[in-house]
């Protein structure tokens, strides 16, 4: 008797086990969480948790399990990740990616098991042509910069260095500002390329200020944000007179306070502000400060809110449906209000398109922010 009713335990325990199992969708996310890229990782996993406590766990009759993964920033570990989660865990999609080699490192992995994959952050413009299973909601470099670089041409910006991180995104953002700002008349007098790991920008920036431009011209990833600014500030670039300017990574929302007044009057362009004026982005801010410390959303964490908002959408649309090749096609055409504006995922490419905006830094309430001037409206990849 005694050793039927465990039998039967067991077997109602492995049936409702399996039961679980079905109504469980997992998702992957994976991002630096510790070395010198952790505020991307930080910011993601914060703005992905986020939205679960906002809009719960539950899709139609599915649970959507996060399971989050620190890949310390360095390719292989991701791509190793990306495997593991895939064939151990079974998740239906990975997602994160911090950085652009990051990205790059997954795109043979999804296509060999068809699983979609949703960069929340990396932003060079190729990655997503990569593999037919990427979708994108962060942004590309080109996207960005192109409105910053039509503000240096329409206020007499005829001569500028780039000061930039030598890797993917640095190469299309500068690509993209000199290609505007030579169309407008201007020149690009000089590239400098910084190392993306352990930069010493102190040189880049005395060469820049002894050539004397218009404008300095700068993208770095946004975790590195606050130690070149930091450095630009100390040797009083802005205030020598030449602009400093860049896509909006460089007066990143997390570090910004930090950067202290020199960056006063600073003009980016950029497609999320935590100053952004909609009721959508004051509760998201709101939201997330009270969750995190009161620590500031920036596009890191804008992207890894709506990575998730996408995946629970795709999901939906395809009613629980996780096969990939389906899911993939599910992304196409998705459009929604994001804490950033309106926001769309081309069918033709799976890039996003968006509003990109033209910010200047002010105070406000005793605090630094990027405040919205102008706005262009759904913008794609420039290509
Ligand atoms: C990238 O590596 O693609 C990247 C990372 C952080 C940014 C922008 C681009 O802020």
């Amino acid at each position: 008797m005694k050793a039927l009713s465990t039998g039967l335990v067991a077997a109602t325990l492995a049936l409702t086990g399996a039961a679980q199992a079905q109504d469980v969708i997992k998702v992957g996310v994976i991002a630096p969480m510790t070395g010198p890229q952790a505020a991307s990782g930080q910011q993601i996993m914060a703005g992905a948790k986020l939205y679960q406590q906002l809009n719960g766990t539950k899709v139609g009759n599915k649970t959507i399990e996060l399971i989050f993964k620190d890949d310390t920033g360095v390719p292989d570990v991701t791509r190793r990740l990306a495997q593991e989660l895939i064939v151990n865990d079974k998740v239906a999609v990975i997602s994160g990616f911090g950085l652009t080699p990051l990205a790059l490192a997954v795109g043979p992995v999804i296509t060999q098991a068809k699983v979609p994959a949703v960069i929340m952050v990396a932003g060079t413009s190729m990655i997503v042509g990569t593999s037919p299973y990427f979708v994108r909601v962060s942004f590309t470099l080109p996207q960005n910069t192109a409105p910053v670089a039509q503000w240096a041409v329409e206020n007499g910006v005829k001569s500028a260095v780039s000061l930039f991180s030598d890797y993917g995104p640095g190469l299309d953002a500068a690509a993209a500002f000199k290609k505007r700002l030579e169309a407008g008349g201007g020149k690009v007098m000089q590239e400098l390329k910084a190392p993306l790991a352990d930069p010493d920008f102190a040189p880049f920036l005395q060469r820049a200020k002894d050539a004397k431009p218009d404008a300095l011209f700068l993208f770095v990833p946004a975790p590195t944000a606050g130690a070149l600014m930091k450095q630009v500030v100390d040797r009083g670039i802005p205030q020598s007179g030449i602009k400093v300017i860049g896509p909006g990574d460089v007066t990143d929302d997390d570090q910004l306070n930090g950067m202290g007044d020199g960056v006063l009057g600073m003009v980016t362009s950029y497609n999320y502000s935590a100053a952004h004026d909609s009721p959508e982005n004051k509760k998201f801010v709101e939201e997330f400060k009270k969750a995190n410390n009161g620590r500031r959303p920036n596009v890191i964490g804008v992207g890894g809110y709506d990575g998730i908002h996408a995946i629970y959408k795709a999901i939906e649309k395809n009613g629980g449906n996780t096969d990939g090749t389906k899911l993939i096609e599910a992304f196409k055409g998705l459009s929604w209000v994001s804490p950033r504006g309106p926001v769309s995922i081309d069918p033709e490419t799976r890039d996003i398109v968006q509003n990109v905006y033209v910010r200047k830094v002010e105070k406000k309430d005793g605090e630094l922010y990027n405040v919205e001037f102008k706005t262009y409206e759904n913008q794609k990849d420039p290509k």
